[in-house]
């Protein structure tokens, strides 16, 4: 038996999907969606379900306490504000006894080359220390920018997968067997 069948994992994600509408979409609802069974989800939302039920992880959506706009300029204003404050908006809910898991998914959407802010809350809050951090992100295009080193620097003492799983919006919706097999490629799956 090798460590990681026996390892604990959680998936912790954030992720922003612009509509809850699956019909008529604008093409920035669309960009930021994956409807599956007429059901809306975000595209790192996505990405979150599928490595939850291929790892057998619990899965923690993070989620502030003021819901952000669905509206696409309302979100990026709010967005490019908290990036320029440094601003940490607080989380609705916690996690439930952190200590239990030796790997944490961590996966987010790219906001202006970085992370969003409320995941710098969430590194805020909990010591990852000791355990397996494996960051994912989605994107337009930019990846994860530089916010690998930034997860190593506030998380010092974990150890911190540095290729992380990226995928484009565009190909999310059909990403599921690549998904599958950088999972096994990094040996969360067999
Ligand atoms: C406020 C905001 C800023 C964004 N900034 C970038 C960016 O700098 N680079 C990029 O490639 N994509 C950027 N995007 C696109 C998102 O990363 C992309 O649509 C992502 O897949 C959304 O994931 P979600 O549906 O899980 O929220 C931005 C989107 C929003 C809403």
């Amino acid at each position: 038996m090798d460590a990681n069948s026996t390892a604990k994992s959680l998936v912790v994600y954030f992720s922003m999907p612009e509509t809850t509408e699956p019909e008529n979409m604008s093409r920035e609802e669309e960009l930021s969606t994956v409807v599956i069974d007429g059901e809306v989800l975000g595209n790192t939302q996505y990405v979150a379900y599928i490595i939850a039920e291929n790892t057998g992880a619990d899965i923690f959506r993070i989620e502030p306490v003021t819901p952000y706009p669905l509206d696409h300029s309302e979100l990026e204003n709010i967005a490019q504000k908290e990036q320029s404050d440094n601003f940490r908006p607080e989380i609705a809910g916690t996690v439930e006894d952190i200590g239990q898991y030796d790997i944490i998914f961590f996966g987010f959407p790219n906001w202006y080359y970085d992370m969003p802010m409320i995941m710098y809350s969430f590194l805020d809050q909990y010591d990852l220390t000791g355990k397996t951090v494996v960051p994912f992100v989605t994107s337009g295009g930019s990846g994860f920018s530089d916010a690998i080193n930034t997860i190593k620097d506030m998380e010092p003492d974990a150890d911190v997968v540095t290729d992380g799983l990226s995928i484009s919006r565009n190909v999310v919706q059909d990403s599921e067997p690549d998904i599958i097999e950088w999972l096994i490629e990094k040996g969360f799956i067999q």
